[in-house]
């Protein structure tokens, strides 16, 4: 069988990106993305400038694609009875109630996602796991799609994303791998013999990787775990840097020129944000403790606990700063993204540190280039209720600015927390300005403040 259709469930950061590179390398095959929401499938219909999600390269494609062979609906019931191939790249957040609250991946989506599969499929299906999920979902999957009663053979396929934000199209193009993880039963080698024909268009067939559904889904949280592990393991330097002297670029550098070490996801910061990061950790922990690794799970829960740290010691930077020079407390903040070239700020350092300074009493100024003020607002509204140590008039002490030349004129104390190329050229409009450079972007001989 030739798969001719494919249904791709959630139309968010991963569903709408990799779907376009499969409906735009796959010209025969058709491609539809359908969501619950109905704004955000409109808005993929709609103007190429105001797609949901942005990454450079992407709305060339959905230009390219749309329409064609790549279609955005809210029919999930036809597009599920459709398809051949079904991908779910759903959300899988932290659970907020109920066991494991605060640490297990809500599994919610995925189970009405499955459950509206064993609905409408009136023909063998195979599912994938695109979405980050903890090990043995897979199994979960089955035993819910298999209570369609109509003698249907569903395969499930790992196949989890590797995709950064903001450079989604790129990896995407140009993947370090790929992985397949499928029952390693006849059955379950032809489906994945069948997704990996698709990636063999552009990926290599060596970069093509194939294990058992297990080890995939492990591989997922263990390789975010790690890029994080980097990151904390950098920020937690950054700190002795600062009680002895020495500067944690010179130190990063030295140490990522070790070949065995290598450079990338060394470059301090503000701490990472971003929607998986912590939640892919705090499921490794729970999945950890699940399993009686007590120790394990603490060891990687010390990768959250440094993360938060560092926005604590920023912002202690800040506070002393503004004491030990009597300023009044006004700071304007430049960058919203957890990182650049993306409009998502979810889990953003930026919110946390902002929530921190207005708790301390600052009045802040923010700018980003792709975050809109609404949105903005809302980041902090919703760790307020969730926290709630703010004032009841703490939103008179917040102004958006809609460009970065009016903040500059405004506010003397200026600290940059995304690393979007626009503050790469910053200037001082004179020497009584300060830039608390936290990217560490700028020439260093004209910044005075750093981590
Ligand atoms: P997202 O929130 O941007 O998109 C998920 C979409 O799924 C939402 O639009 C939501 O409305 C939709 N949805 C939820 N339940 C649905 C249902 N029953 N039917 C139809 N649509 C439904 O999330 P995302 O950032 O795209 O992440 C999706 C998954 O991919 C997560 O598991 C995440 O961990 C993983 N992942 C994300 C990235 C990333 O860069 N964002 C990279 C790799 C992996
Ligand atoms: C990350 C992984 O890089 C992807 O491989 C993975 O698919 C994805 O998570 C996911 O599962 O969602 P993403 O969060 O989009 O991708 O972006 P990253 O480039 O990893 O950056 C994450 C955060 O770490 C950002 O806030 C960034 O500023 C920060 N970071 C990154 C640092 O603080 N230092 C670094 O050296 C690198």
């Amino acid at each position: 069988m030739k798969i001719k259709n494919i249904a791709c469930i959630g139309a968010g950061y991963v569903g709408g990106p990799t779907m376009a590179v499969i409906a735009l390398k796959c010209p025969e095959i058709n491609v539809t993305v359908v969501d619950i929401d109905i704004n955000k499938i409109k808005a993929w219909n709609g103007p190429l400038e105001n797609l949901p999600v942005f990454e450079p390269g992407l709305s060339e494609i959905i230009e390219f694609t749309r329409n064609k062979n790549l279609f955005f609906s809210n029919d999930i019931e036809k597009s599920i009875y459709e398809s051949d191939m079904i991908f779910m790249a759903v959300n899988t957040p932290t659970k907020e109630t109920g066991e494991g609250a605060g640490m297990a991946s809500d599994l919610k989506y995925v189970i009405e996602s499955s459950k509206m599969i064993a609905k409408y499929s009136e023909s063998d299906k195979i599912i994938i796991e695109k979405s980050t999920l903890p090990v043995r979902t897979a199994e979960k999957i089955k035993e819910i799609v298999n209570k369609n009663s109509k003698s249907i053979n569903f395969e499930i396929l790992s196949n989890p994303e590797f995709l950064a934000e903001g450079t989604a199209i790129q990896d995407l193009f140009k993947s370090d791998r790929v992985l397949i993880g499928s029952d390693q039963t006849d059955m379950g080698i032809k489906a994945a013999d069948k997704l990996s024909e698709i990636y063999e268009r552009w990926i290599p067939k060596e970069k093509i990787l194939r294990s058992n559904i297990w080890s995939s889904e492990l591989s997922k949280l263990a390789s975010n775990a790690m890029l994080a592990q980097r990151i904390s393991s950098i920020n937690s330097l950054s700190a002795l840097c600062s009680e002895t002297g020495a500067d944690i670029d010179e130190v990063s550098k030295a140490i990522g020129m070790d070949h065995r070490i290598g450079s990338k996801f060394l470059k301090v910061s503000p701490g990472f944000g971003g929607s998986c990061f912590k939640k892919d950790i705090l499921n490794l922990v729970y999945l950890c403790q699940f399993y009686g690794l007590d120790d394990i799970a603490e060891y990687w829960y010390g990768v959250v606990k440094i993360n938060h740290y560092q926005q604590i010691r920023i912002t202690e930077i800040i506070e002393n700063y503004f004491k030990k020079n009597s300023l009044e407390k006004k700071i304007s903040i430049l960058g919203w993204a957890f990182k650049k070239n993306t409009n998502d700020s979810r889990e953003s350092a930026s919110i946390y540190i902002t929530y921190k300074l207005l708790k301390l009493g600052f009045k802040v100024i923010i700018y980003d280039p792709m975050i809109s003020r609404e949105k903005i607002i809302k980041d902090i509204n919703v760790l307020n209720q969730k926290e709630g140590e703010l004032n009841e008039n703490y939103l008179s002490n917040i102004t958006v600015y809609e460009s970065l030349e009016s903040i500059v004129s405004v506010s003397k104390i200026i600290a940059i927390l995304t690393e979007w190329d626009e503050f790469l050229n910053i200037e001082k409009p004179s020497s009584d300005y300060e830039i608390f450079d936290f990217r560490n972007i700028l020439n260093k001989k004209s910044v005075k403040l750093r981590l």
